[in-house]
């Protein structure tokens, strides 16, 4: 086949939706399996959270999608280009502001901004233009002029973070975007990203931060130790757990042992506990149950005093798919 009737064969034979496709991607650093054959798709203009501790693999991923790294098994193809075949264009579909910015010392954000601007195709005007709308979106404005040496770790991530925001890639990378990056700052950068998505940008968000992910992801790959081993949306993700979500509901008196079989007897409930007055069940889908088993208790003459319910965290589905977690215990 001619590189023209590959592509056409890649493109015809790819879902539309699907942006990335990761096919049995691979990394060994000499012997260690840094990134054990995943499989993945992204799909067009979502943002796609990948959710990992230290050392899962999750920056080895991106920077061979970036062709920055070269698999040593496996491939993906973006927009229908094999990362392996054709780099170069690849290379002009994605941005990616990296998690460790490397910055010339000494230049300053905006000569650094302007210049890759001119990358990214503006000219005179529309560059200052550009650069000036990024760095004051990202509160870097005034700091614009200082020397990257001179510039804080926060501020060092904006100007990383701010090269993707000038580009508008048809990918947008962002390794770990809001690490040491301060509460207000990291609002405002998922606001952007959001921002980013809705003009039609296909995001990958590299994390290990639950909330992060959990807020801005519409879908995310759990990634441990190399493998991935759960895809979904949050809240699919959250219901894949049996009885993962828990009610208590007190009521005056205690319930007969009928009333407790009824309850158990519900196929979403896998277990229910009465502990004095408070009945407490494990279930999935609580927010559609909770009506209709309250309905059910009322109905048979039970007075209830008060209803507390908790759905499962990302660090509960975490916990679930490894056996560790990502987040300390209170
Ligand atoms: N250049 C390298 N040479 C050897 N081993 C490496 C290299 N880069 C990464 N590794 C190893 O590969 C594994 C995956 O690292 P990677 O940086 O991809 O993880 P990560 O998920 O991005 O972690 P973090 O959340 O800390 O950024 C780790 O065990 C790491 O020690
Ligand atoms: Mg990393």
């Amino acid at each position: 086949m001619t590189i023209l009737q590959e592509i056409v064969f890649v493109v015809v034979n790819m879902d539309r939706d699907i942006a990335i496709k990761v096919v049995g991607l691979t990394k060994y650093y000499g012997k260690f399996l840094a990134v054990d054959h995943i499989n993945l798709e992204i799909y067009d203009r979502e943002i796609f959270g990948f959710l990992g501790p230290n050392g899962a693999g999750k920056s080895t991923t991106l920077l061979m999608l970036t062709t920055v790294l070269k698999p040593s098994e496996g491939t993906a193809y973006v927009y229908g280009y094999d990362i392996r075949k054709y780099p170069d264009k690849v290379r002009s579909l994605i941005g990616i502001a990296f998690q460790d910015p490397k910055l010339f010392w000494i230049h300053t954000p905006y000569e650094i901004l302007i210049w890759h601007a001119k990358v990214c195709g503006y000219r005179g005007s529309k560059a200052r233009e550009v650069v000036r709308d990024v760095l004051s979106m990202l509160n870097m404005w005034e700091a614009r002029n200082k020397r990257a040496m001179e510039l804080s770790g926060g501020m060092r991530k904006r100007v990383e973070i701010a090269k993707v925001f000038i580009q508008k890639p048809r990918v947008a990378i962002f390794d770990e975007p809001t690490a040491q990056i301060d509460v207000t700052g990291k609002h405002m950068i998922w606001d952007m990203i959001r921002g980013l998505r809705d003009e039609g940008s296909t995001i990958i968000l590299a994390t290990n931060e639950l909330y992060e992910a959990d807020i801005l992801s519409d879908r995310i790959g759990i990634i441990y130790k190399g493998k991935i081993v759960a895809v979904g949306t949050p809240k699919e993700l959250k219901d894949t757990i049996p009885g993962g979500d828990i009610l208590e509901i007190q009521v005056e008196g205690g319930l007969s042992n009928g009333l407790l079989s009824r309850l158990e007897g519900y196929r979403e409930v896998s277990k229910v506990e009465l502990v004095d007055s408070t009945v407490k069940l494990y279930l999935n889908r609580v927010e559609e149950l909770l009506p209709q088993i309250l309905e059910d208790l009322i109905r048979n003459g039970v007075k209830v005093k008060s209803v507390n319910m908790r759905e499962p965290t990302l660090d509960d589905v975490f916990m679930h798919y490894t056996g560790a977690r990502l987040k300390e215990e209170d």
